[in-house]
């Protein structure tokens, strides 16, 4: 007779899951967050947006993080990315600490952020030419990129003239011209429709699966994350911490389909639980008399 696993459901890897997690850990660490704290100043006295976050990312991982809208997630993204500075704590990327913004770490934002004036080309061209590439070279690099990301045939169209979707390929293709060690995302798909949602993340995996590059994806929406993530860093508000570390059990390669799948439906839960923890306080601790008053007007 088996003992009872000790694990809770959404922790419970099968064997080819668990392999590939150990094999996840060998690989060298890219990037580490260590002891990292953000206060901003606020009317009330210093307001603490971070405080001591610690992670190591590994090579070619895929890792999301979810948490609370106003618990930092864009305030550490922005650190990472050079474009904040944390009060205390140091971010190195191959083992070397990072100052200010640089083409190791590409960026894609939620908002649109193409330059208008410039063409699907151009655009793709600027990361280039920001990391001091010279033209005729970054010009094939720039095309091979456009392919990538399936606008071949938009190669010369402007911003204006693609769809959502569209441009947030542009800016990934954009974010990984420059051959970034680190891509960083910040609810890069937040502002799409739920359909064109669901076919950027089955691309952005695709392109994570033929693309050497390390990736940290915030998002707010639990399913995205549990779908994109090999590892979910969760965070909670006020001030914003490490709440919860979670490997993601759900088998690789991941599809939609998956999302009725006792892995996806456990970590889900998981998640719910988390942030949203309101919604499981359990009604029947309370007193029934003060669930409903016979009479009571709701209104
Ligand atoms: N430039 C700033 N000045 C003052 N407070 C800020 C600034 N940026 C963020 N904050 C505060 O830090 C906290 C975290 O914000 P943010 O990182 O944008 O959260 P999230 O992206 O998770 O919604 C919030 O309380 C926010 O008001
Ligand atoms: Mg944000």
């Amino acid at each position: 007779m088996s003992t009872p696993d000790p694990l809770p459901e959404y922790l419970r890897q099968s064997p080819a899951v668990a392999a590939r997690f150990a094999k996840l850990k060998e690989r060298p660490v890219v990037m580490e967050i260590d002891r990292l704290s953000r206060q901003f100043p606020g009317e009330h006295g210093p307001v603490t947006a971070l405080r001591d976050i610690s992670l190591k990312i590994h090579r070619r991982e895929l890792v999301c993080v979810i948490g609370p809208s106003g618990c930092g997630k864009s305030t550490l993204i922005r650190i990472i990315a050079g474009l904040d500075e944390p009060t205390s704590g140091r971010m190195l990327v191959d083992g070397k600490e990072t100052s200010g913004p640089s083409p190791e770490r590409g960026m894609v934002f939620q908002g649109y952020t193409l330059f208008p004036w410039r063409t699907v080309k151009q655009n793709v061209l600027f990361g280039l030419e920001m990391a001091g590439r010279a033209s005729s070279e970054a010009e094939a690099d720039a095309r091979q990129w456009i392919d990538l990301v399936g606008l071949r045939n938009f190669a010369d169209n402007y911003p204006h003239q693609l769809s959502g979707g569209m441009k947030q390929r542009v800016a990934i293709a954009r974010a990984l011209a420059p051959n970034p060690r680190v891509l960083l995302m910040d609810e890069p798909f937040g502002a799409l429709d739920a359909q064109t949602r669901a076919q950027m993340q089955s691309h952005l995996l695709e392109i994570w699966r033929n693309v050497d590059v390390t990736i940290l994806f915030i998002t707010h929406d639990l399913d995205e994350a549990i779908l994109l993530a090999d590892r979910i860093i969760v965070l909670k508000a006020n001030p914003g911490e490490i709440q919860e570390v979670i490997e993601v059990s759900v088998p690789r390669p991941r599809s939609l389909e998956q999302l009725q799948s006792p892995e996806f439906q456990a970590t889900r839960r998981r998640l719910d639980e988390l942030i949203h923890p309101k919604l499981h306080a359990p009604a029947e601790h309370l007193p029934i008399t003060r669930l409903t008053q016979v009479g009571d007007d709701v209104e």
